[in-house]
């Protein structure tokens, strides 16, 4: 079975990627168990090592140890609000420790894959036409521009090092293991609690994509992208949403709950509005999960796993009161 390092995987995202894939590679996580973590997340047969990318020294050994075919890197610093109040954990992640992943994937001679994110192109409202992959990037928010920086550097480093590095740019993910900080296991957990979801007043759309169609995405990155290539990875164009709808759609399933709305936050991007159509061509890559299925399946899994739910919540609780 071929070897992988994969970063983030105590995360929301990668940890999916492990238990889809954990039959196909063998799999070296290393994640330094920060903000948005679950120990609870690691996949069964995963190597689960902690340290920090941004300790180029620590990664090296990782490696060394790992001895893997490939590095995917998940780990980063994903919360925008967080980003507004402080971006400094943000360039240590998201491109120090990007950086030094690179460097050591060019100096072994093995693929990188990097995860980046269609908020990378900025805001969409006024656009007439989807994003493609030839969109200008125009990141607004210190989290988007430190993945746009990563984005950058990373395409430098193939230019000048030849670095064979594949770039997957996501839409807004939902599914299992998602930190309840973000909208849909937030509006659960408020739901349950008989809390009112705080929801930003401005209408904003977004394109909902289950995590298992962004792990499938990445597996085909990884598998059959070109290096030097970027693409973006989209659900249905069905799966267009405003943020109100999908809220509502959470509470009917849950059965129960309110919505209070409250002033958005700064630079809220209202539009992320992308098309896949290079990565169905290129990698054979195709979304499986409409909407409805994305949030039944979403839903479902935090009310049957709500021991998570509550130990996801009650980690997040010290950090809460202290913003307030
Ligand atoms: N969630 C989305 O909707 C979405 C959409 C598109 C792209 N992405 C991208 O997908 C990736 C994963 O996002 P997620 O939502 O799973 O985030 P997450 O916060 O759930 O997981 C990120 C993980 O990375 C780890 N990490 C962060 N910095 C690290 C460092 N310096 N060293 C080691 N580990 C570190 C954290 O501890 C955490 O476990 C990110 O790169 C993000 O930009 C996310």
């Amino acid at each position: 079975m071929e070897r992988i390092l994969v970063t983030g995987h105590l995360g929301f995202i990668a940890s999916a990627f492990c238990w889809n894939y954990k039959d196909r590679f063998e799999i070296t996580g290393v994640d330094f168990a920060g903000w948005g973590s679950m120990e609870e997340n690691v996949a069964p047969g995963t190597r689960d090592l902690r340290l920090d990318l941004a300790d180029a020294r620590a990664l090296a050994g990782a490696l060394d140890e790992c001895n893997p075919a490939a590095v995917v890197n998940f780990a980063a610093e994903s919360h925008v609000d967080r980003s507004i109040d402080d971006d400094t954990s943000f360039w240590s992640s998201n491109v120090m420790g990007a950086r030094n992943l690179a460097l050591e994937a060019q100096r072994r001679g093995i693929r990188m894959v990097h995860v980046s994110t269609d908020e990378v192109y900025g805001d969409a409202l006024e656009e007439e036409q989807a994003w493609t992959e030839d969109s200008p990037i125009r990141a607004k928010n210190p989290y988007s521009v430190t993945k746009a920086a990563a984005e950058l550097m990373l395409g430098s480093y193939a230019h000048t090092l030849g670095l064979d590095v594949v770039i997957t740019r996501g839409a807004n993910t939902i599914g299992p293991r998602q930190y309840p900080e973000k909208a849909v296991p937030k509006a659960v957990t408020c739901f349950l609690e008989d809390k009112a979801f705080p929801l930003f007043k401005t209408p904003a759309r977004r394109m909902w994509m289950h995590v298992n169609d962004h792990a499938s995405g990445i597996l085909a990155a990884l598998e059959s992208g070109k290096s030097g290539e970027a693409y973006n990875i989209a659900p249905l164009e069905a799966n267009e949403a405003y943020t109100h709808d999908v809220i509502e759609r959470v509470q009917a399933i849950v059965g129960r709950g309110e919505i209070q709305p409250v002033e958005d936050r700064k630079a809220y991007d209202l539009r992320y509005w992308m098309v896949a159509d290079k990565a169905h061509a290129e990698l054979g890559w195709k979304p499986e999960y409409d909407l409805t299925r994305t949030l039944e399946d979403t839903v479902a899994w935090y009310l049957e796993n709500q021991d998570w739910l509550a130990a996801a919540n009650a980690k997040l609780a010290p950090i809460r009161s202290r913003d307030n």
